[in-house]
């Protein structure tokens, strides 16, 4: 439980600086990233003056994408932002309703072009036939973009509605002189389910846009890397990878210091604890505020709180333990034996299996980012690890 008492002392005040978890941080919440952020806005830069590059945004779970595409700036002549959140998008005639509607809104909000969107709305009310007869006098975009909807209704090729969709985004764009910047949160999830195929047939529409470019971001961190680097990937050489990892122990214990009071040895401990991720930071400094108020905290504290942020994450990681397991039961022991196994050859004895058959699980897992490979096979997710040890302590240590 956490005691509320003394976060609504006097000592709190409107300047105070609280810790900040589960949606993206901007202002005084979102440090660090410095080098990943001058990075992207250099190549963003290069935009309007006929360069720019597409980029993969690469980083584990909650390393803090999300944040840092929210937080980067777009101050640069006519380029319009576009914030997409692939995660569990069912179609691609979803997605495409989406990005046309998402790239009219943004481009609106950009440029205060409010007459477009009201031409778009004048369109919208009219009859089908009304606008073909008319399509001459209509703007391109605004034919294009009634094409989606008809061929929405029609119920033709999702891929074609796709197509069309970012097709719409590259007129727009050129009717307009702007560019957009489509960043794709979450890209792997959608690229995983859609196939291989379906990924060269976007590359097959995005090598042709001049004025579209794309920030493809997921925690997916095999696949995006393989993405990138991979001869048999599409988009070979045509992605410059932004990777972002943990914190660096001074930007943690930076952050802390200003929130807590706190001494060194606790700080450590607290490094250690978060493996650095900007969520677990965040997270286990809250728990903290709320249980200390403006005390010194004590080794205990920390250990105590972080008990406690284990037993808050419990229902996402036994989603994320039970989605595993519906696919294979396999996946679940081949974790459960990577807590105490790092070599194939021993999770392999562990649990049974042949070892001719370890690739293609640890490949899976790998993928998605669960595991990593670094002398051996780990869990990637330090507090993962933690719930599979206290939840599973007798599998776990059976050995
Ligand atoms: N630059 C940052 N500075 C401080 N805290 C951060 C930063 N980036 C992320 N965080 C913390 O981590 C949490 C998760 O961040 P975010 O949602 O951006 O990560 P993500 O990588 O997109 O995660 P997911 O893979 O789950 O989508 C945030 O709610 C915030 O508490
Ligand atoms: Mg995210």
């Amino acid at each position: 439980m956490h005691t509320q008492k003394n976060i609504y002392s006097p000592a709190y005040s409107k300047s105070m600086k609280y810790f900040i978890y589960g949606r993206p941080v901007t202002g005084k919440y979102f440090v660090g990233r410095e080098g990943e952020i001058e990075k992207i806005h250099g190549i963003l830069s290069e935009i309007p003056v006929g360069g720019g590059n597409n980029l993969a945004l690469i980083g584990l779970r909650r390393t803090g994408k999300t944040s840092l595409l929210k937080n980067l700036r777009f101050d640069f002549n006519g380029i319009v932002p576009v914030f997409m959140d692939c995660y569990g998008i069912p179609s691609q005639g979803v997605l495409a309703t989406q990005l046309v509607n998402a790239a009219i809104g943004s481009y609106v909000e950009k440029t205060g072009d409010g007459a477009y969107r009201r031409k778009i709305e004048r369109a919208i009310k009219q009859k089908t036939a009304d606008i073909l007869s008319r399509i001459s006098e209509a703007e391109l975009s605004v034919t294009r973009y009634m094409s989606i909807r008809i061929g929405l209704k029609e119920r033709i090729d999702q891929q074609q509605l796709l197509d069309n969709a970012l097709n719409y985004i590259e007129t727009l764009a050129k009717e307009k002189d702007v560019y957009f910047v489509l960043m794709l949160d979450e890209f792997a999830d959608v690229a995983i389910r859609w196939g291989v195929e379906w990924v060269k047939r976007l590359r097959g529409v995005i090598q042709h846009q001049e004025r579209v470019f794309y920030i493809f971001s997921s925690s997916a961190v095999t696949y995006m890397t393989e993405l990138v680097y991979s001869r048999d990937s599409a988009f070979y050489r045509q992605l410059t990878p932004i990777k972002l990892g943990p914190f660096t122990a001074d930007v943690v214990k930076d952050y802390v210091r200003q929130r807590l009071l706190i001494g060194e040895e606790s700080l450590d401990e607290y490094v250690r604890l978060t493996g650095g991720f900007p969520d677990y930071m965040q997270r286990l400094g809250h728990i903290i505020m709320h249980t200390c108020g403006g005390r010194n905290v004590t080794l205990r504290d920390i250990k105590d709180c972080y008990e406690e942020m284990i037993l808050d994450l419990d229902s996402e990681f036994r989603q994320l333990f039970g989605r595993l397991n519906e696919k294979s039961a396999r996946y679940g022991e081949i974790i459960l034996s990577l807590a105490r196994n790092s070599r194939p050859s021993g999770i392999a004895k562990d649990i049974g299996m042949s070892q001719s058959s370890m690739p293609k699980y640890l490949g899976y897992l790998m993928s998605v980012g669960i595991v990593e490979k670094r002398e051996g096979y780990h869990l990637t997710d330090p507090l993962f690890k933690s719930w599979i040890e206290r939840n599973f302590s007798a599998s776990v240590q059976r050995h």
